[in-house]
C-alpha cells in the first residue's frame, strides 16, 4: 500500500472542494429483481437467454443491496468519500415505463437518500444505467422515438420527488455502449445486431437526454444536470495511412459523435459520410434540444483504444487488467486535455475509473496491489490534467462493490470491497484501505471534507 506522505502529496494537487466518490448502478448491485413491484428490464430478459452471460447468471440477487443498503453506506462512509454515484432503476419506480408510478420503488430510493444524508454523503444520481423497462422494448425500445418522451416523464418525476436531495443528476450512462453493444454487436441487452438501427438508437438516446434535461430544468432549475460518456483516446497501431484513417473514424464514432451534437449542435460531417445510409434521421429541432447547456459532462475512462487495420502482433507482458484492457493512465490526461482544446467544455466529473483483477480472499484480506497501482496512477494522471487547465470537479471509482459485470456476469471483480456472493459478506480490499488512507490525508494536509 502506498505510504502516507505520497498520499498527502498527491491529494494536495487537487482543489480543496474536489469531490471524491465511488460509483455503482442499480441492476449491477440491487438484486430484489422481483420484489416491491419492480417489473423486468431488458437486462432481466437478456440474462434469461442462453449464451448471453458468461456464467449464465443475472442480477436477480446481485449484491442484495436493496436489503443491505444501510451496511453498504456504512462501508462507503468508512472510505472517507464525499459522494456516491448510484443509478435509479426505471422499472422499479415505473414498472411499465409509462403510466403508473410504483410507490414502493420510490420508497426504496427515499430511504437510500435519507441514509446518505445522515452519513453526510452527497448523492449523484444516474437516471438510465441500461435497465430499460421491458414493456418499452416491446414497443421498439430506444429505436422508437416515443421512448424519448417516456424517459423525459420519468426524469421529471424523479426531479419532482428527489431533486432537493441530489447533488447532481445524469441522464444517460454511456450512450455509445447502449447503442453499439446493445444494438450493433448484440453483446449487451437488448441483443440486436443492426447498425442502422443502432445509429438511430444513438440519436434517440441523445434526444432523450435533451428532452429529459428540459424536463429536469422545468422542475428543478438549480439541480446540476449532465450526461455521462465513455471516452478514450484512439491511437493508430502504426503510422500507415489506413491505421490513421481508422483511428480518425473510430474517434469520430466514439467521441465526436456524442460531443459534437451535445456541444456544437451538429453531427460530425466525416462520420455522417462514413455512415452513409446508416446515418440516423435527425431534425434541426432535435439537435437544438440535444445541444442545451450542460452543467457537467461525466467521463468514464478505463483504457485507450488502438485502431489497427491489420491485426497487430501480440505484445509480450502487456500490462492489462482482467478485462484485457490495457493499463494506460496517460490516456486520461491526454483525453481531458484534448476535450478542453477541442470543445467549449463544461466542468468535468470522472464518473467511473477502475479495474478488474483476479482477487483472492485469503483469511480476511484481499491483497489487490495491482488495483492500488492502477488507481493511484490514474489519480496522478487526473492531477496532470487539472494542472493543464481542465476544470475537473470530481472523481468516482468504479466500483464500491464487486458486482454483476453485465455479459461477464460475476466473473469480473471491480470492487474496492470484495463480495463473497454465497454469504453476501463484504470485505474491504487493500484498495479500499488505500482509498480511505488517501482521502484521510486531506484532513492532515489541511483540506476539508465537503460535508
Ligand atoms: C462501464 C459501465 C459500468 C461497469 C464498467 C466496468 O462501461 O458503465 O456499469 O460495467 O464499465
Amino acid at each position: 500500500m502506498s505510504d502516507l506522505p505520497a498520499s498527502a502529496e498527491l491529494i494536495r494537487r487537487f482543489p480543496g472542494d474536489f469531490t471524491w466518490g465511488v460509483a455503482t448502478s442499480a441492476y449491477q448491485i440491487e438484486g430484489a429483481a422481483h420484489e416491491g413491484g419492480r417489473a423486468d428490464s431488458i437486462w432481466d430478459e437478456f440474462c434469461r437467454r442462453s449464451g448471453t452471460i458468461l456464467d449464465a447468471s443475472s442480477g436477480d440477487v446481485a449484491c442484495d443491496h436493496y436489503h443491505r443498503y444501510e451496511q453498504d453506506l456504512d462501508l462507503l462512509r468508512t472510505l472517507n468519500v464525499d459522494a456516491y454515484r448510484f443509478s435509479i432503476s426505471w422499472p422499479r419506480v415505473q414498472p411499465d415505463g409509462s403510466g403508473a408510478w410504483n410507490e414502493t420503488g420510490f420508497d426504496f430510493y427515499d430511504r437510500l437518500l435519507d441514509a446518505m444524508h445522515r452519513r453526510g454523503i452527497a448523492a449523484h444520481a444516474t437516471l438510465y444505467h441500461w435497465d430499460l423497462p421491458l414493456s418499452l422494448q416491446s414497443t421498439g425500445g430506444w429505436h422508437a422515438r416515443e421512448t424519448c418522451a417516456r424517459f423525459a416523464d420519468y426524469a421529471a418525476e424523479v426531479a419532482r420527488r428527489f431533486g432537493d436531495r441530489l447533488a447532481s443528476v445524469a441522464t444517460i450512462n454511456e450512450p455509445w455502449v447502449v447503442a453499439i453493444l446493445g444494438h450493433e454487436s448484440g453483446r449487451f441487452a437488448p441483443g440486436l445486431r443492426d447498425r442502422k438501427l443502432a445509429m438511430q438508437v444513438s440519436h434517440h438516446l441523445l434526444l432523450g437526454h435533451g428532452l429529459a434535461l428540459r424536463a429536469l430544468r422545468a422542475e428543478r432549475p438549480r439541480l446540476p444536470a449532465g450526461i455521462v460518456l465513455n471516452l478514450s483516446p484512439i491511437h493508430p497501431a502504426t503510422d500507415s495511412a489506413d491505421d490513421l484513417a481508422k483511428a480518425r473514424i473510430d474517434d469520430g464514432l466514439l467521441t465526436r459523435w456524442y460531443l459534437d451534437p451535445l456541444l456544437f449542435g451538429r453531427y460530425p460531417a466525416d462520420v455522417l459520410d462514413h455512415l452513409g445510409a446508416d446515418a440516423p434521421l435527425a431534425s434541426p429541432e432535435d439537435l437544438r434540444l440535444i445541444a442545451q447547456p450542460l452543467d457537467f459532462i461525466g467521463v468514464n475512462y478505463y483504457t485507450r483504444g488502438v485502431a489497427a487495420t491489420v491485426p497487430p502482433a501480440p505484445v509480450p507482458d502487456r500490462n492489462v487488467t482482467e478485462m484485457g484492457w490495457e493499463v494506460f493512465p496517460a490516456g486520461l490526461t491526454e483525453l481531458l486535455l484534448r476535450l478542453r482544446a477541442d470543445y467549449p467544455l463544461p466542468p468535468v466529473y470522472v464518473m467511473e475509473n477502475g479495474a478488474a483483477y483476479r482477487d483472492v480472499l485469503v483469511g480476511d484480506r484481499v491483497e489487490d496491489a495491482a488495483r492500488v497501482a492502477y488507481l493511484a496512477a490514474h489519480v496522478r494522471a487526473l492531477a496532470d490534467a487539472i494542472d493543464g487547465g481542465v476544470d475537473v470537479r470530481g472523481y468516482f471509482i468504479w466500483s464500491l462493490l464487486d458486482n454483476f459485470e453485465w455479459a461477464d456476469g460475476y466473473t469480473k471483480r471491480f470492487g474496492l470491497v470484495y463480495v463473497d456472493y454465497p454469504t453476501q459478506r463484504r470485505i474491504l480490499k487493500d484498495s479500499a484501505l488505500w482509498y480511505r488512507q488517501f482521502l484521510a490525508a486531506r484532513a492532515r494536509s489541511g483540506q476539508a471534507r465537503a460535508s
